[in-house]
């Protein structure tokens, strides 16, 4: 087969955004809409990927450099035929051609790859509508072959009756594609270089016209406004939630769960209504996530349960763990097996070790807990001087009391006990007491100040 070269159309202003952004970068599941296209161009592995770009200056290519794609400005744009025009110049002769819509993010790999196999010639992706207002109509003959694709505004009344319609996504063998291009004219009810006449040039010259059909409608569905983005954002949402459940995962509410990214599941994991999901998560078997969690690129072991309320961000979580409810996670913690982290406690660029607690109340940053170490009520690691930042070390089996204070750089040696209330600012011997408070005492007949008189 003929290798492929793929146009994406992403030149369009998208004026009912009502947004500063170009539209093909607002985010669908947590991506840039062109994102979606562009993974699903890649998917087809193609020779070349040119994306067409216009409104927002170079925001687009900016926001997609990584890509390996070549960006083409249309300025001004005069049309879908227009926008091919200029990808052109930068596409083999001797290859196919497949045009995709930067706005239209959820085609599937699948569908594409049956338009490969439809035949030589060009092929269209068309679908059947209750209401085609709007959409260029597909024109067959009384063999059913296709004749044309005429826009809404250049049918006729007859023509409009037509319920299968253009997606927009079609794919053409360059070489001809280029030479009808050529002879594209804007003499029509819009004025614009209409793609869609290439369709009739086809005819024309005898070259076969196909027509695929998606499997799901939502797959050629674009997006001009927020409405239909939330609209195909709940869609996304419900097939994520429908392939977790069809692999065993429990969802509370299929309804409310959000993955914006990739989650990879065990066996037995149960996730509670509200959790999202961003970026690569991984849970293990029989882990448990409490409603209105937040993961993020987290790798989370088997048997851990994440209580409500809970954020945990590109952080490593053991086996049999618990953490919550209302814990954070932030980048670059790492919890060994059978750790616990209660509410309101916030760990940072820190690896606790196996066993060890901090259940209520504290800062743990930049440390490394060891093994079994228990960090009392309101501990926190001072690891901030407001300009550098500092280690924090808690050996094994250490035991720090509620309300200390840890200024590092500071060691907490083996098995060493600190008293509740110190401010530990020198390093604490291994396994004796140290503790840093002044001495309780009662000033006796004290008596407590009253109001003076007016
Ligand atoms: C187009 C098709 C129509 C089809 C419909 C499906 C043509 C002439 N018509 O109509 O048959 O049913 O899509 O949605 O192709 N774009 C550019 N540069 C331009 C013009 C458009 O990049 O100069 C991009 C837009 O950003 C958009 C896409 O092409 O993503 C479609 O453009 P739009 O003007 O919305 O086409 P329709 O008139 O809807
Ligand atoms: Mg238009």
């Amino acid at each position: 087969m003929n290798p492929l070269n793929i146009v994406i159309l992403a030149a369009g202003k998208g004026t009912r955004m009502y947004s500063d952004k170009p539209k093909v970068l607002h985010a669908l599941a947590g991506k840039p809409l062109v994102q979606h296209v562009l993974d699903c161009a890649a998917s087809l592995q193609p020779q070349q990927v040119c994306v067409v770009y216009g409104h927002g200056g170079d925001a687009v290519p900016q926001a997609m450099q990584q890509y390996g794609a070549t960006f083409v400005i249309q300025e001004p744009q005069l049309g879908t035929g227009h926008a091919v025009q200029q990808a052109i110049p930068h596409l083999k002769n001797d290859s196919r051609t497949l045009v995709l819509y930067g706005d239209v993010p959820l085609t599937r790999h699948s569908t594409l790859h049956q338009m490969q196999q439809a035949g030589e010639g060009l092929v269209l992706l068309t679908v059947n509508l209750d209401n085609p207002t709007g959409y260029g109509r597909i024109v067959r003959d009384k063999q059913g072959d296709v004749q044309c694709i005429v826009e809404q505004k250049d049918a006729s009344p007859e023509q409009l009756e037509i319920r299968e319609v253009n997606t927009g996504i079609m794919l053409a063998p360059t070489a001809k594609l280029r030479e009808w291009l050529g002879k594209l004219g804007n003499s029509n009810a819009q004025g614009e270089y209409y793609l869609t006449d290439i369709v009739a040039m086809a005819v024309q010259q005898g070259v076969p016209v196909h027509t695929v059909q998606p499997a799901q409608r939502w797959e050629v569905e674009g997006i001009n406004n927020k409405n239909q983005l939330a609209a195909l954002e709940r869609i996304w949402q419900q097939e994520v939630a429908g392939k977790l459940m069809a692999q065993g995962v429990t969802l509370a509410d299929p309804a409310r769960i959000d993955v914006r990214g990739e989650l990879s599941c065990g066996r037995d994991v149960e996730i509670d209504v509200g959790c999202i999901f961003e970026g690569k998560v991984t849970l293990g078997d029989r882990v448990h996530i409490g409603a209105y969690t937040v993961i993020r690129n987290a790798l989370v072991a088997q048997d851990t349960l994440i209580a409500p309320y809970s954020h945990i961000d590109s952080s490593e979580v053991g086996a049999n763990c618990h953490i919550g409810p209302y814990a954070r996670l932030r980048p670059g913690s790492k919890l060994h097996d059978d750790a616990h982290v209660g509410n309101f406690v916030e760990i940072k660029n820190s690896e606790i070790g196996k066993g060890s607690k901090a259940n209520h109340l504290s800062y743990i940053g930049d440390s490394t807990v060891g093994s079994r170490v228990n960090i009392g009520a309101g501990t926190i690691t001072c690891n901030y001087d407001g300009a550098n930042k500092f280690r924090t070390v808690i050996e094994d089996d250490a035991f720090i009391g509620s309300d200390t204070q840890l200024v590092a750089p500071v060691t907490v040696g083996k098995g060493a006990t600190i008293g509740a209330g110190s401010t530990i600012t020198k390093d604490v011997p291994a396994g004796e007491l140290t503790l840093s408070r002044s001495k309780q005492m009662t000033i006796v007949g004290w008596q407590r100040p009253v109001k003076g008189k007016k």
